[in-house]
């Protein structure tokens, strides 16, 4: 028999402070719901709307009533394209999680664009790159200090990119290409490995979560246009699409205590 040190609690975030941006439908929903569900103190949800269906309001009241929570869900509106307001979240992430810091970092809020190569104008390329990977560049060193302020060799802070399998194939050319989209997230991708190193040293691990076809409002126009879901679910070898807890399993576990060596 092998001594694994509390091991009955390797998947849980119990106490644990996140961020998670896209936080208010999709992914990042399914993400922020798992934190909580395994035990985070306080989960922050971003995105740009505040109020409707779509907003961050409506999430976080359906964040704030899972049965069995300890913690609560906390949302602010941000830009996270944006560099003055990616440092306006920073500052109110910081009055919020005082001197329990920052345990981890989702950046999962991500757009896209689907056209023939000649009708993508400049602003879709712009608006891509600027959320995609610029963003990601700017939430992490701003967030920094906040993560290594409560990182260590033994439990060190996560930074999650939620990149795409469009990251490292050619998913769609032609009629509803997805090219800038695709290399947005390659570069994420790259990104990720050079925070991986740069980080690692200050305790601070970074993965890169490439998931295929989730149904979501930022898939959904694709999935429609390429066939539809059960067309897609048979190009995939175990024959259907993404549900809510596979994503949500992944973060988990990079995240928990199993996860604080990848
Ligand atoms: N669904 C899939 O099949 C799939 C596959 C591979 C990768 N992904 C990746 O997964 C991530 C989440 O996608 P999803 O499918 O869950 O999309 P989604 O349902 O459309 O959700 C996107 C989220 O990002 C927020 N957002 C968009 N632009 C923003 C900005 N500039 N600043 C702040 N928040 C912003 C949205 O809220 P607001 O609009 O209110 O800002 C929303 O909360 C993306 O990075 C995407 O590329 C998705």
């Amino acid at each position: 028999m092998s001594q694994l040190r509390e091991f009955e609690s390797i998947f849980s975030l119990e106490g644990k402070t996140a961020v998670v941006t896209g936080g208010s439908r999709g992914l990042g929903l399914h993400i922020a719901t798992a934190f909580l569900l395994s035990g985070c103190s306080l989960v922050i949800v971003t995105a740009r709307k505040l109020e409707g269906a779509q907003g961050i309001r409506q999430a976080v009241e359906k964040l704030n009533a899972l049965p069995s929570i300890r913690g609560k869900a906390i949302g602010l509106a941000a830009n996270v394209a944006d560099s003055k307001d990616i440092v306006r979240l920073t500052g109110e992430v910081k009055k919020l999680v005082g001197d329990r810091g920052l345990n981890i970092l989702v950046c999962n809020a991500g757009a896209a664009w689907g056209s023939k190569f000649e009708d993508a104008p400049p602003s879709s390329s712009i608006k891509i790159l600027d959320l995609n990977v610029r963003g990601i560049f700017e939430l992490t060193q701003n967030f920094l200090p906040l993560m290594t302020q409560v990182a260590s060799r033994s439990d060190p802070s996560r930074l999650l990119i939620i990149s795409s399998t469009a990251g490292t194939n050619v998913p769609h050319i032609g009629e509803h290409g997805t090219i800038m989209y695709s290399t947005s997230k390659a570069a994420a991708d790259h990104l990720g490995r050079n925070l991986a190193v740069e980080l690692g040293t200050r305790n601070i691990t970074s993965n890169i979560i490439a998931p295929g076809f989730f149904p979501s409002k930022l898939a959904q126009g694709l999935i429609s246009n390429l066939g539809g879901e059960e067309s897609l679910s048979r190009d995939n070898p175990l024959g259907r699409l993404g549900e809510p807890e596979d994503i949500a399993g992944v973060a988990t576990f990079l995240c928990s205590a199993a996860g604080k060596y990848v």
